[in-house]
């Protein structure tokens, strides 16, 4: 973000070395000022009239995990920096990396809803890293530049709620059918490849700020007044029986200016669909309960 030449007062917070890292953010010859804040006392003055709120707070798994496990410590943390964020920004851009995603987000909405700001234009969850891991695995593998495919991701952003429409890729994905079995379930399962690669030591740090930093720009660039701003992002939806669900939408000044909807599915992407809606649902459910509990 710091790069991001549409980045005009960069804020950091965490519980723990924001100072440091703000230090040596500033020192980048770039025109926005840098500020670190830490300690939960210092919450509200990092959020203070935002734009943009991006949240890649929490715990990270361990190999064995799933994103669902980390719940437990997320859940709390996604709910004190929401309640803030109704405080401080309320009109903010807001989107969430923190995990489990498909979770996180509907906890959001929740506590936004009860402080009487949510818009569900504003409230993101960031699947980016799926799309850009699609593109670097096809790209790979048809030898053409990941930058030049073009692939939605839709869905959630965990395992079976992942889904990428390599029907709708372009240039058109070539592979067999076992091909496209093998390369859906890689990209379903890539968060845990590298869990299971970092053995221990947490889960994609590197890929997934390459990731967030897209998406925040392309939330920054439709603020900007750009047109034709598209990316897929896990929002409040009607486009499916899950209340919450990923689709390619255009970017505008106010948040979502207008969602596309759902790409055209072959048959084993209609499948795959199927096989999400019900843990797509579950997880909705726990993060509406977790809310308003
Ligand atoms: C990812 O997709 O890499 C992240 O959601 C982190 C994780 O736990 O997999």
């Amino acid at each position: 973000m710091k790069l991001n030449p549409l980045v005009t007062e960069l804020s950091l917070f965490d519980i723990v070395h924001t100072p440091g890292v703000a230090a040596d953010l500033s020192h980048i010859d770039t025109k926005s000022t840098t500020n670190g804040f830490k300690g939960s006392e210092e919450l509200d003055s990092a959020l203070k009239g935002a734009d943009v709120v991006v949240i890649p707070a929490g715990v990270p798994r361990k190999p064995g995990m799933t994103r669902d496990d980390l719940f437990n410590v997320n859940a709390g943390i996604i709910k004190d920096i929401s309640t803030s964020i109704a405080r401080q920004c309320p009109k903010a851009m807001v989107a969430i990396i923190t995990n489990p995603v498909n979770t996180c987000v509907p906890i959001a909405a929740e506590i936004l809803k009860k402080a009487g700001v949510y818009d569900p234009n504003r409230l993101f969850g960031v699947s980016t890293l799926d799309v850009v891991r699609a593109r670097a695995f096809i790209g790979h593998a048809l030898n053409v530049d990941p930058q030049k495919v073009e692939i939605p991701v839709i869905g959630g952003h965990s395992g079976v709620t992942i889904l990428p429409i390599l029907s709708q890729c372009k240039p058109k994905y070539t592979g067999s059918d076992a091909d496209i079995q093998a390369l859906t379930v890689r990209i379903q399962e890539a968060g845990t490849e590298v869990v299971k690669a970092k053995a221990g030591a947490g889960s994609a740090t590197l890929s997934m700020a390459y990731a967030g930093a897209r998406f925040a720009g392309s939330l920054l660039r439709g603020l900007n007044g750009e047109k034709n701003v598209i990316e897929c992002s896990y929002v409040q939806s009607n486009v499916t029986e899950a209340t919450f669900f990923s689709t390619p939408l255009v970017l505008g000044k106010n948040g979502i200016q207008e969602n596309l909807g759902l790409p055209k599915l072959n048959d084993f992407e209609k499948k795959l669909l199927e096989a999400a809606i019900p843990e797509l649902k579950n997880n909705i459910k726990k993060g509406v309960d977790f809310a308003k509990n």
